[in-house]
């Protein structure tokens, strides 16, 4: 009999997942979430022909090093800037993400966060917890917050999450601008209502600015002082996309000495640790990286991961065609690379 290839499961994951890659895999589950080091990434994956890994586990050339073994890792994420595709393609290792399924809700998620800083939810919330709506006259002009209808939206990166950011925005009667390394086909800026402008006409005439790049080097700090600075002091900043892409510091700093009125951020520089001097801010709001967490969203990027690491290593009825590749052009060298 023929055994099973090996799976190893770098995170907690729905049973019925779980069940799904044991119908043809030998799956090997972690039970408790946390991050791995490269040693105990590189250990793992010696051992096993596929893995489905979290954002935190970062795949390079040194963790891949003398590993004959591993066909595919699926990363629960669409972004992939923890995984190095040069490397992974060198070591013959297929690479997988899971666009599409999280569009729609991240989407969503960029909106409540946009509303919800525009509006100093958080804040407001905070104070009624504490008890001081109760014990305090609030008066007529407090909590006074930014509109979001009938004002510009600015997007910066335009792929299939911004244009769907881009589609919401008819409903709140607002210009949508929007800057990307390339123009989008007239047809799709029609159906997002969007238009093109170069970056620092973005930063100076967007009310509310939505991050929606990926994370590469070119991008680190593409929002940093210097672009802070040209934004409009009544301006709200929201960062769905990756820490990184913005200046942390400098952008507590604008929030502090009011060049800006507020942020939303879902992620951040060195996640899950923040920056101290955000968490010392009322006039942003905070989340732990939770843009996709819908019920129905994470259980189908956790499908999506499974489906690319079965069909990866030729089991399923999609044997030899994963859903979601990279880095497809590995698979036609596996014949003669890996066993
Ligand atoms: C992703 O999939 O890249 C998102 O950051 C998850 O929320």
């Amino acid at each position: 009999m023929i055994a099973k290839p090996k799976v190893w499961v770098a995170r907690p994951l729905f049973p019925d997942v779980l069940a799904r890659l044991a119908e043809y895999v030998d799956v090997q589950a972690e039970a408790v979430e946390r991050k791995h080091s490269a040693a105990e990434l590189r250990e793992k994956l010696a051992h096993v022909d596929g893995a489905l890994i979290g954002l935190s586990d970062r795949i390079d050339a040194a963790v891949l090093e003398g590993n004959q073994r591993l066909k595919v890792v699926a990363n629960l994420g669409v972004g992939y800037n923890n995984l190095d595709l040069d490397a992974m393609s060198k070591a013959g290792v297929l690479a997988c993400n899971t666009p599409d399924v999280l569009t729609e809700t991240v989407a969503d998620y960029a909106w409540a966060l946009m509303l919800a800083a525009a509006r100093r939810m958080g804040a407001a919330e905070r104070w009624l917890r504490a008890g001081h709506w109760a014990t305090s006259r609030m008066r007529f002009d407090d909590w006074l917050g930014v509109d979001v209808h009938g004002r510009t939206l600015g997007i910066l990166g335009m792929g299939r999450i911004g244009r769907a950011i881009a589609r919401r925005a008819a409903g709140f009667d607002m210009r949508v601008i929007y800057h990307n390394r390339s123009r989008l086909p007239e047809a799709v800026e029609r159906e997002s209502g969007a238009t093109l402008v170069g970056k620092p006409e973005l930063l100076r005439q967007a009310d509310h600015l939505l991050l929606v790049l990926p994370f590469t080097v070119a991008n680190r700090h593409a929002i940093g002082a210097e672009e802070l600075a040209q934004m409009k002091p009544s301006a709200v900043l929201v960062n769905i996309a990756r820490g990184g892409i913005v200046d942390d510091a400098a952008l507590a700093a604008a929030l502090r000495d009011g060049k800006l009125a507020a942020a939303g951020l879902d992620v951040f520089e060195g996640e899950p640790v923040v920056h101290p001097d955000l968490l010392a801010l009322d006039n942003v709001v905070l989340s732990p990286h939770i843009a996709s967490a819908s019920e129905d969203t994470r259980r189908s990027m956790a499908r999506v991961a499974a489906e690319n690491v079965i069909a990866a290593l030729g089991c399923g009825e999609a044997a030899g065609k994963p859903p979601t590749p990279l880095n497809p052009a590995v698979m036609s060298h596996w014949a003669t690379r890996k066993a």
